[in-house]
This record gives structure tokens, C-alpha cells and sequence, in this order.
């Protein structure tokens, strides 16, 4: 008998997950949230149970691949071209309040001139913007130009009413869940230093550079500025403030494990710290981060964990993460660094890492959360004699081993790197040679159970 062609191969993964996660729905008597409706934590619980996202993560890449697969490619190459709408149509209802506008309307919805009434904007054009978010699934048109919120465009309300995001547009993004303000943020500033890309890789100087002050970022802004200095400008206040809440929104949950002293090197507000100084109260963490973010720091940890700061076991720590650990940073018995090194080339990645090592006492550990890159092919062998590494999740045939389109964000975040600083994730190879060139022996790779997200890296002194 002939095998099922791929078109076949794609739906039946797609069929057999969605089996799967019925099933999971069935023993649990709650149903699959619906597309239509805004979120809710217990909405969402179903997602991450691991069997579940699992499933997910195949759909998302069979899908994708179906999708690319059937489709003529004419269109969707220039569909894809065309991305910049999705992105920019984003960043225009984000940073106009319409998901708070629209979740105080309720589930009937609000025409767009009333919608015009409370942010100001053409309501013509309202309409057009949230009309193609609509059709690309975020919110949705309940009747000719009435929206209302649907799960997607309900990520985006940051839970304040529209009076008080009036008054105090400054602390937008405060107290919240810090996805609003990613979005922001990527709408923003990484979109424009996004459209910049093409011009500086083709430049033969700047499309070879190591430096963060020759990137696609500092030709969208016009600025001889490392970025997070760039941040730190008057004019950028409100980027600063909203990409420390934004950071706070990717924490992701910390795995247990017995530390003592921990220092949360380039920190930002510490939202990591935020998780470890809840489940490991009897701990001492420092903070650390350029002495620009440790007010935004400061008033994060006020109004989230209030005694913290006052009880002196968590501490804030202006540092330069390119100089000598202060005192207090001196062998600790963990270091930690989310997010860091993909901010910055391999340059300057070493250069924090020899600093580390230089502080490090023989039996400090050093934690890297980033994600690992995987190829888009199968994974070598050489990844697999890596001290501590284990096999990666591989997605199931005929799907992409990097479960494709489900694993796309990495890639996406790649390419943000090297656009907004010329940093980069890597690869488990890239981080072992890595890290062995600073002194510092892998000992344990954690991945992420579904084969997608942060994992885990644990060195310790060579
Ligand atoms: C991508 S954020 C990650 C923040 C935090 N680790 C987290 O995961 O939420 C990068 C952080 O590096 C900090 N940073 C940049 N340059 C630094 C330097 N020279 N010394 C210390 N921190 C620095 C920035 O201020 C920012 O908070």
C-alpha cells in the first residue's frame, strides 16, 4: 500500500493530538477553552499540563507545515512579506488601550466610534486596524465595526481601567502580567530596529560586528548607544520602565533546588529572584543590575514582596557585569544569568562569564536559562557527547525536528538579538565551547519537557 502523502501524514498528527488533548479534557470533565473568549487563569490551566502542551506543540507545527505545504508559494512568500501589518496593527491596539476599552464593553462589544470616543484615534481607521487583527484571530468583529476582546486580544489587557491607564500613562504597564508590555516592546523598538536588518547585514563593516553600538537598532535610532544605555535616555523612560515589567513577564517557573547564596547577575527587576525569594524564603539574593534599573528594581520588589527589601535578605546591587564582582558577589554559592548572554556576541558573552569565574569559589554553581538553539535538520551527534546534555524532545515525522513553526519563537528571538545589540542564542555546542574557553565545565543541560522554551544550563569551575 502507498504511504499517506505528506498532506495526509500532517493532518492525521494533527487528528491524533487533538484526540489526545480531548481525552485529557474528558478525564477532567472541563472543556478546551474557547477562541471566543478572554482568558482566565483556570481557562489556561488545561494548556500547561504536559501531556496537553505537548499536543499543542505538534499541532502548531503540523499546522504550519500543512499550511506551507498546500498553499501556493507565490502566496505565501508575498504573504509573509506583508507580516509588518500583523505587527504594526498589534502595536496600534496595544499601546491604545483598545483590549481595556473593549473588556470594560463586555462580551456585546463596542462600535468603533465609541471605541474613538476613549483613545482619540480615527475611528474609521480603528476599524481597519482591528479588522485585521480580527481576521488573523485577535479579537473579534461581532457585528460590522463592533470588536470585542477574544482569547488573544485578551493577553494584551493589562487588568487596569481605562481611567486610571489615563492618568498615569507613565505606570502603564505596572503591577501587571508584562506580556502588554513585550508586546510593546517588540512593536516598538525591536520592529523598527527589525526593518533596519537587511541594511546592516549587506554593510561591510557593521555586518560583521561583534559590537552592540553596530547594530540594526542603533541605525533605526540613529544612536552611537549600546541599547541598554540607549534605554536608560530621558526620552526612553517609559521604554525602560516597560521592558523591566516586560522582562518580569517571560519568568517562567524556577525548578526547585537547595541554594544558599545566590547572586542574579544583570537580574533586571529580579522578577527570577521574585520566585526564588517566595518558595525559598530563608534565602540571601542579590539583585544585580546596571544602577539604572535599581529604582524601577526598587519599586518592584515594594509592591510585590514589601519586606524583602527591609529584612536584608534580598538586596539590590548596582554593578557593571564587564568589571569585578563587588563584595558581596564574591563566591557565591550560585550565579545566575536569564537572558544575558543572548544579549550580547560571543565577545563580550566570554567577557561575563570570566568575570563570574574570577568571583566563583570552587563549589559555586553558575545557571544559564536561555534557550538552546536546535538545527532545522536532525540533531548531530556531537550535541549528544556534550557533558550533561541529554537528547532534545524531537517532534515526530514528518515534522521538522525543531517542531518548525511551534519552535519558531527561538529563531525569532535570534534574529532580535542580533538586530537589537549583535547578541545571539546558541546552540548546546556554542554554550559548551563556550563556557569551557572561561573557565567553566557543563555539568547538566535541563530541557524543557515539551522539546520547546528555556532550558537550564549548570556549569561549575573547571
Ligand atoms: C534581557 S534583560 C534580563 C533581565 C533578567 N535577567 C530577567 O531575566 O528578567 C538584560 C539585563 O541586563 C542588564 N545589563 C545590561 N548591561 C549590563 C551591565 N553592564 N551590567 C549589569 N547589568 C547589565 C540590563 O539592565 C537588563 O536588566
Amino acid at each position: 500500500m502507498a504511504s499517506p502523502s505528506p498532506l495526509k501524514q500532517l493532518a492525521n498528527l494533527i487528528v491524533a493530538s487533538v484526540e489526545r488533548i480531548d481525552a485529557a479534557c474528558n478525564t477532567q470533565g472541563v472543556s478546551f477553552p474557547s477562541l471566543d473568549e478572554p482568558i482566565s487563569p483556570s481557562s489556561e490551566e488545561i494548556r500547561h499540563q504536559p501531556d496537553v502542551s505537548q499536543a499543542i506543540n505538534v499541532i502548531v507545527a503540523a499546522a504550519t507545515q500543512l499550511i506551507a505545504t498546500a498553499r501556493v508559494p507565490t502566496i505565501s512568500v508575498v504573504t509573509l512579506g506583508l507580516q509588518w501589518a500583523a505587527i504594526s496593527s498589534l502595536g496600534v491596539a496595544n499601546d491604545t488601550n483598545i483590549p481595556e476599552i473593549l473588556r470594560e464593553a463586555g462580551p456585546q462589544g463596542l462600535h468603533v466610534n465609541e471605541i474613538a470616543k476613549k483613545n482619540g484615534l480615527d475611528p474609521a481607521r480603528i476599524g481597519r486596524v482591528l479588522r485585521t487583527l480580527a481576521t488573523i484571530h485577535v479579537f473579534k468583529e461581532v457585528k460590522p465595526d463592533v470588536f470585542a476582546n477574544n482569547a488573544l486580544s485578551s493577553v494584551l489587557d493589562t487588568g487596569k481601567p481605562i481611567e486610571a491607564l489615563l492618568e498615569d500613562p507613565m505606570g502603564k504597564h505596572d503591577g501587571t502580567s508584562g506580556i502588554p508590555a513585550i508586546v510593546g516592546h517588540t512593536t516598538d523598538e525591536v520592529y523598527r530596529a527589525g526593518t533596519q536588518l537587511s541594511t546592516v547585514l549587506r554593510d561591510p563593516k557593521w555586518g560583521h560586528s561583534q559590537e552592540p553600538t553596530e547594530a540594526a537598532l542603533n541605525k533605526a535610532f540613529n544612536t552611537p548607544l549600546p541599547p541598554f544605555e540607549w534605554l536608560e535616555l530621558p526620552e526612553n523612560a517609559y521604554r525602560l520602565r516597560r521592558f523591566g515589567v516586560g522582562m518580569d513577564g517571560t519568568s517562567k517557573i524556577f525548578p526547585a533546588g537547595a541554594v544558599l547564596q545566590v547572586a542574579d547577575v544583570a537580574g533586571g527587576i529580579g522578577s527570577v529572584s521574585m520566585i526564588i525569594a517566595k518558595a525559598y524564603p530563608h534565602l540571601k539574593i542579590f539583585v544585580e543590575d546596571r544602577e539604572q534599573v535599581v529604582p524601577e528594581a526598587k519599586k518592584f520588589w515594594d509592591s510585590s514582596l514589601p519586606d524583602a527589601l527591609s529584612s536584608g535578605r534580598v538586596s539590590l546591587v548596582p554593578i557593571d557585569m564587564f568589571a569585578a564582582q563587588p563584595a558581596v558577589g564574591q563566591n557565591a554559592d550560585l550565579y545566575i544569568l536569564r537572558q544575558i548572554l543572548h544579549d550580547w556576541s560571543d565577545k563580550y558573552a566570554a567577557k561575563i562569564l570570566t568575570q563570574l569565574r574570577a568571583a566563583a569559589g570552587s563549589k559555586s554553581k553558575l545557571l544559564v536559562i536561555e534557550s538552546i538553539l536546535s538545527y532545522a535538520c536532525e540533531q548531530p551527534a556531537d550535541e549528544l557527547t556534550i557533558s550533561g546534555a541529554q537528547a532534545k524532545v524531537v517532534a515526530p515525522a514528518p515534522l521538522l525536528p525543531n517542531f518548525g513553526g511551534a519552535g519558531a519563537p527561538s529563531y525569532f528571538g535570534d534574529l532580535l538579538m542580533l538586530a537589537i545589540q549583535n547578541g545571539q542564542e546558541r546552540t548546546l555546542l556554542h554554550f559548551s565551547n563556550l563556557l569551557k574557553s572561561t573557565g567553566w565545565e557543563l555539568k547538566e543541560v535541563r530541557r524543557p519537557p515539551t522539546g520547546i522554551g528555556h532550558s537550564y544550563l549548570v556549569s561549575m569551575p573547571v
